[in-house]
């Protein structure tokens, strides 16, 4: 099992669109997927999904239910997969302590059912998010080409470098107009990590800008459903490929 979380330290990168849309391509591609929504204080993954049934989160924080117990499968056949969620608009989990953080990386960790559990980390770089995304296996830093989401995934980098010693988010750039802008955001960011800490992320692939995107989104359903052929979502799925060819081998097995 393989736990990919998805961050960027700035708000509104596309971070909920990429791990609702990746659930799906993993489905797709035949992973038993969980989608676990980070976001705790606002989250909406439920909301991208036009879900009324998010799962219960804070039970599996609280340890009153199992994992099993808590979450809702979403869609059907080869593209579903499960969600664990507190209910959108709620609050219910708004300022969590880090114990229950690292709470929450257990269950998820001992989580063997599944192939792979994403996690949708929400904005910023607080102590609860650097937390998990020290403890996933592998995490997407989506970055666009806005400034500040650049300065803000840098800082995201060194954070994740600080507390793991040696390991490094994967670029993941979203929003490009074209392949060109992709470029030249994935190289600034690879820029200043090797100038200032001494390290090269890798790059997980690009999403371009797509108006399909937004449409998805306000449509409540999922981008790879309605638009399968839309160019972002044909470029989700080879993230997604990517990311599945490099599955540990022994998580091929069920085995962590
Ligand atoms: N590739 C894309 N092309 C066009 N629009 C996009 C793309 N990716 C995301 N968007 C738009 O950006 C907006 C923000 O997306 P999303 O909610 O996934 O971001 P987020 O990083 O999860 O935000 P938050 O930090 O608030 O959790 C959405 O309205 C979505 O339509
Ligand atoms: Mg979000």
């Amino acid at each position: 099992m393989t736990i990919t979380a998805i961050g960027s330290g700035k708000g509104g990168t596309g971070k909920t669109l990429i791990a609702v849309s990746l659930a799906h391509a993993f489905a797709h591609l035949g992973e038993r997927v969980l989608l676990c929504d980070a976001d705790f204080g606002l989250a909406n993954a439920g909301v991208h999904l036009g879900l009324a049934e998010t799962g219960d989160l804070k039970a599996v924080i609280d340890g009153t239910k199992p994992l099993g117990a808590a979450t809702v499968h979403v869609g059907s056949g080869r593209t579903g997969f499960d969600l664990l969620a507190a209910p959108s608009g709620s609050g219910a989990l708004a300022n969590l302590n880090t114990d229950s953080v690292e709470k929450l990386c257990t269950a998820l960790e001992h989580a063997s059912q599944y192939d792979r559990v994403l996690i949708d980390l929400g904005a910023g770089i607080d102590a609860n998010v650097m937390t998990i995304a020290a403890r996933a296996d592998e995490v997407l830093l989506v970055v666009t080409p806005d400034p500040a989401s650049l300065t803000d995934a840098y800082a995201f980098a060194k954070l994740m470098l600080r507390r793991t010693t040696s390991r490094l988010p994967q670029v993941l750039v979203n929003m490009a107009m074209n392949a060109t802008e992709g470029r030249r955001v994935a190289e600034a960011l690879a820029g200043s990590a090797q100038a200032f800490l001494r390290a090269t992320p890798e790059s997980a692939g690009a999403i371009p800008f797509d108006p399909r995107v937004s449409d998805a989104v306000r449509r409540q359903s999922s981008l790879l459903t309605l638009f399968p052929q839309s160019p972002a979502a044909i470029a989700i799925e080879a993230v997604a490929r990517k990311l599945h060819g490099h599955a540990a081998p022994l998580a091929a097995a069920g085995l962590r």
